[in-house]
């Protein structure tokens, strides 16, 4: 059944007490607006087509360019009159061919699309279908007033009697409406009421007096019905959603030392006996291989690591592979077009950027390896470097294989050095070195016979 979906995202947030439009504030390392844009994407391709229209008002540049990206439409509603006045202003935009259209709020950010689904199937076209929860306090909420089973109305909570502020059962925000109806009933909508707001909820009792059945959903949890108002409910549903993505790694097998210390900011892929310490966080595409580890507080983002692989702690990993078997770390820092073999070991203080190393390969202390070709089982000692840039442009190192470098040499790019070879340490290698020998480029050591060291005069002349 083909769908509109209308988010609501003009508000201002006040209370967030911040510059940036309140919908565009980051959960799990993407804005509010995103994660229900992605809901909205998901429900309209179970529905078949999908047309989503985003109202903005409030940084209604910046929230458009956010969504950009979504394909959605946007409609402005200046100034804010109201979640009816907010669907008016949606309407011209919809495709009336699309039976159902779906409600959903910017600032509400983790409900799951199998909900939203459930309650376009509610409204199938012909009912008006309201995604409603119990509360135990339900102060600010708009009500659910039923006479018998059949829902009668919304109450604002505002224009609520004392006997209607008592009811528990609230509306979210989320409704699943028939296209055409919807359109017809938000032009019919007065601002009689306690806010001066043309409430959207108000079409309840329109539907009502028409004879069309309204249907109330019950919302699976209230997390998913949360709405995001300040820092602090930000902040809560951060954690809400981060124990659910821990909950479902464990679930899958996963070894988390603690489930309260893991930020997931993207997609977390993880094979068998995949074991994470405390305070990692990924963000991006990351996937890790069977029996990998992750020691406490690493930082890995756009990045795959092979079986068995194990990232000691401190390490940050971006935009890197890493291969089966590899060491990592501790305090070690992979950069963008780091390409680790197999049996990789990269130690404490070793920065490796745009780099390939081949099977084996090891640089265990203090070392920097920048735009560099690096053969299987060559050893890059202490304190050595490649010096790719000289100042204007970056060049290429090619380390051939079993090559020893030895300790705080620098290898000036353009430069290759021959499989086999091994460079004396302290040296500076500007010129190839040949496979198979030793190359040392350092002052030769010379001890000065008789030599005196200098003694401190006495002062009297
Ligand atoms: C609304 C419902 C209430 C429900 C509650 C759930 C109405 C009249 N009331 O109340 O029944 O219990 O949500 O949270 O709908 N918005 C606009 N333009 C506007 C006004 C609001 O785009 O002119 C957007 C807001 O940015 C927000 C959403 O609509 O994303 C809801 O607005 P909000 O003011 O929070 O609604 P409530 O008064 O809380
Ligand atoms: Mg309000």
């Amino acid at each position: 059944m083909a769908l509109n979906v209308v988010i609501m995202a003009a508000g201002k947030g006040t209370r967030m007490k911040s510059a940036l439009p309140k919908v565009l504030h980051k959960l799990a390392g993407r804005s509010l607006l995103q994660h229900v844009l992605a809901t909205a994407a998901q429900v309209g391709h179970q529905a078949g087509r999908v047309r989503t229209v985003v109202v903005t008002g409030h940084g209604a540049e910046q929230v458009e360019a956010d969504a950009a990206a979504s394909g959605a439409v946007f409609v402005r509603q200046m100034p804010q009159l109201g979640t009816g006045h907010a669907v008016q202003q949606a309407v011209p935009a919809l495709d009336p061919g699309h039976a159902v259209t779906l409600i959903l709020n910017g600032d509400v950010p983790l409900i799951r699309p199998e909900t939203a689904l459930a309650l376009v199937q509610a409204c199938g076209g012909t009912k008006l279908a309201l995604l409603t929860i119990e509360l135990p306090d339900a102060t600010g909420y708009g009500r659910i007033v039923r006479e018998g089973e059949q829902v009668r109305a919304i109450v604002e909570h505002k224009d609520a009697s004392p006997a209607q502020r008592a009811i528990r059962e609230v509306y979210t925000g989320m409704m699943a409406a028939p296209t055409a109806l919807l359109a017809r009933w938000v032009m019919a909508l007065k601002n009689d009421n306690v806010q001066r707001e043309y409430y959207l909820t108000d079409i309840v009792a329109m539907a009502v007096a028409e004879g069309v059945p309204v249907v109330a959903t019950g919302a699976p949890s209230e997390t998913e019905v949360l709405g995001v108002n300040s820092p602090v409910q930000l902040a809560d549903l951060e954690r809400r959603h981060q124990r659910a993505v821990a909950e479902s790694l464990m679930e899958a097998g996963v070894r988390l030392a603690d489930p309260a210390r893991l930020d997931v900011r993207g997609e977390l892929s993880c094979g068998s006996d995949v074991e994470i310490d405390v305070n990692c966080i990924f963000e991006g595409q990351v996937a890790l291989g069977d029996g990998v580890r992750i020691g406490a507080n690493c930082i890995v983002r756009d990045a795959s690591i092979g079986a068995g692989a194990v990232i000691h702690p401190f390490t940050h990993i971006e935009g890197a592979s890493v291969g089966a078997g590899a060491l990592v770390g501790p305090y070690a820092r992979l950069r963008p077009g780091a390409d680790l073999g197999e049996e990789v070991h990269i130690g404490n203080f070793v920065e490796v950027k745009n780099s390939t190393l081949a099977r084996g390969a090891k640089a265990n202390h203090l070392a920097y390896l920048g735009d560099a070709t690096v053969g299987e089982r060559v050893n890059f000692g202490a304190g050595s470097i490649t010096a790719n840039y000289d100042g204007a442009n970056k060049h290429r190192t090619v380390i051939g294989s079993d090559v020893h470098v030895g300790s705080n040499c620098v290898l000036v790019a353009p430069v290759t050095l021959g499989d086999g070879a091994t460079i004396g340490g302290g040296s500076t290698i500007a010129k190839p070195a040949p496979a198979g020998q030793l190359t040392v480029a350092r002052a030769r050591q010379v001890t000065l016979p008789g030599w005196q060291r200098p003694r401190k005069t006495t002062g009297k002349a």
